[in-house]
């Protein structure tokens, strides 16, 4: 008899805190990949600390993993059950990539998110809570995977130690130049891991950020690792109703592809959506803003327009798109505002921004508002990344097909 997740959830008290640390990742990790070959990446810790809750919440019958195991997913995004590739997480949010990724047929094995209620949104979604910061975490401690995936934070960042100018005269070492940043933990997971693919996002300013010197440092550090490198511009507005532009960096290995495959970004049609698609129908009234805060933005903006700077408010056409969705959205969300008739303009409820990103209905909320527009904020536009994903993942099948043993699969 397969045990409901939720009931598991329920007798160990499987609950994100701010106190959480890897233990309760080892143990969903373990929960859902216990039947194939990365398992003993998390076992003996998930068995330890099993152990420990059992002793905790005085549980003396049934105290081996077996009675949990195998378990039914009463989840909204559950694990595949015949995966096509197995993928990581990185910078996990609250899973944007990861469901794109799942949809296209792929086994997620290791995710990691530092931010307590990033991993409490992932959890209630996935059943599976992620590893903290990655900056801690081995690269020998992260399974194998074919695809390794992060939407590294959008922070602009210098690359740290010897002057740019040294880094990019040299022949070599490029790696060593980015440490101290992310995306060094990045490069040393894609350096001892060596997956087939990867597929990086991040803010389209990465592109020009210091005079295109990080984003040199970064490609040349990719390829140095053994990659041939695509990347292009992206905006989510073909997918929902949102201006979102995001590099996207994808790599193939080399040693696997010989530099090959036939990828190609996918071709974007019409972009024919309009923000009335997404809006909710009852809307509570405590979105409304305040006559104070409305009359502060229109003359904060008129301030602005008089000094002849772009500043202004987004007071949206319902039959036209959003400006781009940011983390400060939960501020004042004066960046896209719904016009009201007869009162002050609203913004935008969690469930909005949820599809706004391209987000199902069946994608649950579990935190505050503020929570979840930083969330959403910090998110991506799902769909997008499945377009990008379904091309990776075609070439990764082909060489699969041609080559049985070259992919590890289930
Ligand atoms: C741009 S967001 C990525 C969001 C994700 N793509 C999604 O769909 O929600 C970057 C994420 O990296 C996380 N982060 C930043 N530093 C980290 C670290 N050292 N270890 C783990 N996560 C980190 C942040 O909390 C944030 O959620």
């Amino acid at each position: 008899m397969r045990r409901k997740y939720s009931d598991i959830k329920a007798k160990l008290q499987i609950e994100v805190k701010k106190t959480t640390d890897n233990e309760l990742a080892h143990l969903t990790h373990y929960f859902q990949n216990h039947e194939n070959g990365v398992s003993k990446y998390f076992q003996p810790t998930a068995k330890a600390y099993l152990e420990e809750l059992h002793e905790e919440l005085n549980i003396t019958q049934d105290p081996e993993f077996q009675y949990y195991l195998p378990i039914k997913w009463d989840i909204p995004f559950p694990p595949a059950i015949n995966p096509k590739f197995k993928f990581i997480d990185l910078f996990a949010g609250i899973g944007g990539i990861r469901l794109a990724f799942q949809n296209l047929g792929g086994k997620c094995v290791f995710t990691s998110e530092w931010d307590t209620y990033s991993k409490k949104t992932y959890e209630a979604n996935f059943g599976e809570v992620p590893f903290g910061d990655i900056t801690k975490i081995s690269e020998k401690e992260i399974p194998d995977h074919d695809i390794l995936l992060g939407g590294f934070p959008c922070q602009p960042f210098s690359i740290a130690g010897v002057s740019k100018k040294n880094a990019l005269g040299r022949a070599h070492g490029f790696l060593d130049e980015t440490q101290g940043t992310l995306f060094f933990d990045i490069a040393r997971i894609i350096k001892h891991k060596k997956p087939s693919a990867f597929m990086l996002e991040n803010v389209k300013n990465l592109v020009s950020h210091d005079k295109g010197n990080t984003f040199k440092v970064i490609t040349e550090t990719l390829k140095e690792l053994g990659y041939s490198i695509h990347y292009q511009v992206l905006d989510g507005k073909y997918f929902v109703p949102q201006h979102r532009e995001r590099i996207i960096i994808v790599g193939f290995r080399n040693s696997i592809f010989k530099g090959k495959e036939a990828f190609q970004f996918p071709k974007m049609g019409e972009a024919k959506f309009a923000i009335k698609d997404i809006l909710e129908k009852n809307v509570d009234k405590k979105y409304t803003l305040s006559d104070h805060l409305w009359n502060y933005l229109q003359q904060y903006a008129a301030k602005h327009k008089a000094k002849g700077n772009g500043f202004g408010f987004g007071l949206t056409d319902l039959n036209g798109i959003s400006r781009t969705l940011s983390a400060r959205y939960y501020k004042d969300g004066a960046e896209i505002l719904i016009p009201q008739n007869g009162k002050p303009p609203r913004r935008l409820t969690p469930r909005e921004c949820a599809r706004l990103q391209g987000f199902p209905d069946t994608f649950i909320i579990p935190v505050s508002d503020n929570q979840a527009y930083k969330q959403f904020g910090n998110s991506v536009v799902m769909p997008l990344m499945q377009a990008v994903g379904k091309n990776i993942v075609k070439e990764l099948v082909k060489l699969n097909e041609s080559k049985k043993s070259q992919i590890a699969v289930y």
